[in-house]
This record gives structure tokens, sequence and C-alpha cells, in this order.
């Protein structure tokens, strides 16, 4: 167990519009890092600089010894990176089996037969290999989320961002999706959780962090960072979602 990820001193903006400044925190491997903080705070800004949508202007990522501060997202994909989306964005006329399946040969690279292979696994391992042959348009909102993991997983992926995969879902669904991090996280997975839900987030995370106006402003153990001052006042006011 070492240094997976190491963000250093992040500076990332969309032109002109400066969103995530001073950044700098790391990763172990096998943890679950949480990441919390107010709308708008820069979270989903984090992601896209970790997987190469967005080129940060100062700073620097390095994913397992390597830097990736400026590769492509296919190379950090292959390198062992991967993520969902907040708003996901499945194929919709795809079969879920497909959707899986088109993960497993972006991510791995393999042939026909190993990735199919790789794409039931994944199916099996997310309680969607009974829905396997269902239009992605037809899913419940948990299914999609399941299935958004599912794509991410595919991809073979030694470190998992998952951006909101539990908003929008009841209390029992909250816990489904927790059942499945937790499973994930037993197989050696490292993973970035971000979530709105704060006392889920510490009960299921090694460490958290939480953003305000781009950039750290509490890290740490989650039953401290949870308390603190800091994320009270941060969050004073706003009601969980
Ligand atoms: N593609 C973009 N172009 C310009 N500005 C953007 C873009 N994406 C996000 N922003 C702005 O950057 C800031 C940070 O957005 P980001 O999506 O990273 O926040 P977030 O913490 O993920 O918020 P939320 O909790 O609502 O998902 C916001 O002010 C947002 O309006
Ligand atoms: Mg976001």
């Amino acid at each position: 167990m070492g240094t997976i990820l190491r963000v250093e001193n992040l500076h990332v903006a969309y032109g002109k519009f400066k969103v995530l400044h001073e950044l700098s925190f790391e990763v172990e491997e096998g943890e679950v890092l949480g990441v919390i903080g107010p709308n708008g705070a820069g979270k989903t800004t984090l992601m896209n600089a970790l997987t190469g949508l967005v080129i940060p202007y100062e700073g620097n990522i390095l994913f397992d010894g390597h830097t990736i501060t400026k590769l492509t997202s296919d190379r950090r994909c292959r390198l062992g990176l991967g993520r969902t989306y907040q708003v996901p964005r499945p194929f919709e006329g795809l079969t879920v089996f497909e959707n899986v399946l088109v993960g497993a040969s972006y991510g791995t690279g393999g042939n026909e037969r190993t990735t199919a292979a790789r794409a039931i696994e994944v199916l099996k391992s997310t309680d969607l290999y009974e829905k396997s042959d269902i239009v992605a348009g037809k899913l419940t909102l948990l299914d999609r989320k399941r299935m958004e993991i599912a794509r991410a997983l595919a991809t073979e992926p030694r470190l998992l961002l998952l951006d909101e995969v539990a908003a929008g879902l009841t209390d029992a669904e909250v816990r489904e999706v927790m059942r499945l991090v937790d499973y994930l996280k037993q197989t050696g997975i490292t993973i970035i959780w971000i979530e709105h839900v704060i006392k889920t987030m510490a009960e299921s995370t090694d460490k958290l962090l939480c953003l305000a106006t781009g950039t750290r402003l509490i890290y740490g153990d989650p039953q401290y960072v949870m308390h603190s001052k800091e994320v009270e006042e941060v969050y004073l006011g706003v009601e969980e979602e």
C-alpha cells in the first residue's frame, strides 16, 4: 500500500473563469476518499481534471507514479482511472450488456471474447446480470446508477471516481449503493466518491475532503470533518440533498 494519487497545487479554469486553486491532497491505495462541498465548490471540476476533460493551468497530478496532468482521457483510462458522470450518459438505445461492453472495450483494449467476459463479470458484481438484455432507456434510476458504475468498472480501474451516484435515490436505494461501494472497496479498488449526503459519506469513507470555493476547506478523519466548525459553517442553512 502506498500513495496512488497525489494532487499538487492544482489550479483549474474554464477559459478565464477560475474554479480550483491551490488544491493539494493525497489518496492512499485501497482507501475511499469522500469529497463533499456546497454546489459549485468545484467537485466535478476536480473529477474533470483528474480524468483529463480539463487540463490544469498550474499544478500536477501524479497517478501511480506517472505524471498524468496533461495526458488525454483515454491514456488515463488505460492507466487505470475510471469515472462515473453526475449526469449519466448511457447509450439509451443499447442494452445494459452492450453499454457495459463499450466500457470494457474502451478501457481494456482486449479482444471480443475477453471484453465480453469482463462485461459479464461486472454485470454480476453490480447485480445487473438479470437485466443484461433490457434497453438502457427503460431502467429505473437505481439501475441506471448501477449501470453507470458498471460501465466505469468494466474499464478495470484501479482508481474509481464516483460523482453523485446516490443523488436522487431513496434512503433504501442509497443503502444499496453504499453496499456496492463497500463491495468495490473490498476488491481493492481505490475510490474517490463525491456526494452531498454527508452522514452517509462519513459512515462509508476512510477520509473526507471538503471543498469550498475551489479549494480545500478541511480534510481528514470523516467524523472529525463532519463535526468541524468549517463544515458546519459552509453547510449552514443548506439542506442535505
Ligand atoms: N464547463 C464549464 N464551463 C464553465 N464553467 C463551468 C463549467 N463547469 C462548471 N463550471 C462552473 O465551475 C464552478 C464549479 O462547478 P462544479 O461543477 O465543479 O461544482 P460542483 O462542486 O461539482 O457542484 P455540484 O455540487 O452542484 O455538482 C461553478 O461555478 C460552475 O458554474
Ligand atoms: Mg458536481
